[in-house]
């Protein structure tokens, strides 16, 4: 079964026990209009795990950052919608200059992309000329064009194993992911000082209790959480290797510490699994990315109906930005399949 023919049958059978969306005439109603305009167009809807469930349901694809990369560089589509973040769109531009791509809201962007400007990152590189510099994919274009390769959380640890031992490396820009890799490699970086507000924002406290309250829930994180969360985690992956565990897991009970919109999937492919999201510290809901929720269904209808925010960017800064980002998909693909 293909991922989109996978998502049209999941999109209609949520699965015993998933709280139903709610259905309006309204919702239905465009939910059918964004299927005409896809046929119409060629279009593809790519979304991110961390998208509204509405949005998710309607994607021909959802994933997480290295498998929406994959999928937008085999795309044949003439318009690809990304529904994600502003580097994720960039990305799929990257790697197809010849395809129009939208994100419904322009200004879904990352703090963590946000906390590397290029200018600062050119004046540590130039500090530091003999490293191997290896960027997280969440970052903007003009960073991936100062990058040797590209990594995310899926293909990082065997991205990192693949650099001689003897050429040192400056990670950017997650500083959380930088000390995971750290541990999990043996190699010591130099790490750009950048974090993700949504998964700094866990509360370990509350997450104690919660663990004296479900003594048989495992607790699952994402690398970008910090490092004393990630310490106390049974299961640590991205989130494609999250939604693999719960499934493939015997454990029924987890906490999960990423933005709870990986929830949507989790609950459709494991509907039997009780699932708890981790708290954030202050009574809010910071455990949903304020970016990724900029975009909505009605956003994306428009997006797709008017072909625009387009992603645009010279051609000479994309060729830059490719260079290190079909690295990273070159040296996926030797290094395996799950990386
Ligand atoms: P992955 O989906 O690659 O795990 O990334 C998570 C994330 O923070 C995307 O912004
Ligand atoms: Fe960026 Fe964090 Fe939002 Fe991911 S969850 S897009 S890293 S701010």
């Amino acid at each position: 079964m293909t991922n989109s023919t996978k998502n049209e049958a999941l999109r209609h059978e949520p699965g015993p026990g998933y709280p139903q969306a709610v259905k309006s005439p309204q919702r239905d109603d465009l939910f059918s209009q964004i299927e005409q305009l896809k046929r119409e167009k060629n279009a593809v809807i790519l979304a991110h795990y961390y998208q509204d469930p509405d949005i998710q349901d309607v994607a021909d694809f959802v994933g997480d950052s290295l498998e929406l990369a994959r999928a937008a560089q085999r795309s044949t589509a003439d318009l690809i919608v990304f529904a994600g973040v502003h580097f994720m769109a960039e990305g799929a531009k990257i790697l197809n200059p010849a395809r129009k791509v939208v994100l419904p809201d322009l200004r879904a962007g990352c703090s963590l992309a946000n906390s590397c400007p290029p200018d600062a990152f050119a004046a540590l590189r130039a500090k530091h000329p003999e490293h191997f510099v290896v960027s997280y994919i969440n970052c903007s274009a003009a960073i991936k064009a100062q990058s040797n390769v590209i990594c995310t959380s899926s293909n990082a640890v065997k991205i990192i194993e693949s650099i001689p031992a003897d050429r040192p490396i400056l990670f950017a820009p997650d500083r959380n992911l930088g000390a995971w890799l750290e541990k999990k490699t043996g190699r010591k970086m130099l790490l750009w000082q950048g974090a993700c507000i949504v998964h700094e924002t866990f509360s370990e406290r509350k997450i104690a209790a919660l663990q004296v309250e479900h003594p048989e829930a495992e607790l699952i994180a994402h690398p970008e959480c910090e490092a004393s969360l990630l310490a106390k985690a049974q299961f640590i992956g991205s989130t494609s290797a999250l939604l693999k565990h719960v499934i493939e897991s015997p454990k029924k009970t987890f906490i999960v510490a990423t933005e709870e919109g990986i929830l949507h999937q989790m609950r459709k492919q494991a509907p039997n699994k009780e699932l708890i999201p981790a708290p954030p510290n202050q009574n809010c809901a910071c455990n949903e990315c304020p970016y990724m929720k900029l975009n909505t269904l009605e956003k994306l209808h428009a997006a797709l109906r008017d072909e625009t925010p387009e992603i645009t960017m010279t051609e000479e800064l994309r060729l830059s930005a490719e260079a290190p980002l079909l690295k990273m998909l070159e040296w996926s693909t030797q290094i395996g399949k799950n990386a």
